[in-house]
């Protein structure tokens, strides 16, 4: 299987990447193919709505920024694999704006599953970004929720996490 994961965390050796890492580990170890993608770092502006994807050339983004480089990633994965911190109760800015970016390509029609990991300050904060996760993503695309991993506080770097999602890896 070819996974994606798009990062939202601008920290590439933050709590965010370490379950990413930890999660690339264990499906490395099964024989899928897993491209990380560290969205946060790159240049990815918000949807303007001109309607060019939709009107003019189908499928096509207008703006020429850092998306255009994942569109083919995403419409080429089995999998996607959704990963942020939480910011004000929700997901990075920087990964929504990857998320809503994808108007332009619409229900990438490769995609059978996907999943999300969340790192956190506080626990009991992860409400509006599963939100977010199951109505854009999980419902719209009519996609299987592979899994749902969050880590608070001390959680955060932690042997066990790091198990956790190596053994997720490792179980797809
Ligand atoms: C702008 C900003 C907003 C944040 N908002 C929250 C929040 O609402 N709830 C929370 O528990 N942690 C919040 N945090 C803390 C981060 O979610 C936490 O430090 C996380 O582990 C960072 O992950 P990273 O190391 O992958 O960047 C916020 C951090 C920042 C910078």
């Amino acid at each position: 299987m070819k996974i994606l994961v798009l990062n939202g965390s601008p920290h590439p050796d933050g709590a965010t990447s370490d379950m990413v890492n930890a999660f690339a580990r264990g499906a490395e170890s099964k024989g899928h193919e897993v491209r990380i993608l560290h969205v946060a770092r790159k240049n990815i502006r918000g949807c303007m709505d001109c309607g060019h994807c939709r009107n003019r050339e189908k499928g096509v983004c207008a703006q020429k920024d850092d998306m255009q480089e994942i569109y083919p990633e995403i419409l080429s994965a089995d999998m996607v694999v959704f990963a942020s911190p939480i910011y004000y109760f929700t997901l990075s800015a920087q990964l929504q704006a990857a998320i809503q970016r994808t108007y332009a390509i619409d229900i990438p029609a490769n995609v059978s599953k996907v999943a999300l990991i969340l790192s956190s300050g506080s626990p009991y904060v992860y409400g509006p970004a599963i939100s977010a996760y199951y109505q854009s993503i999980v419902e719209y695309w009519g996609v299987e929720n592979a899994g749902i991993f969050t880590a608070n506080g001390r959680q955060n770097k932690s042997e066990a996490k790091r198990q956790e999602l190596y053994r997720f890896g490792s179980s797809l």
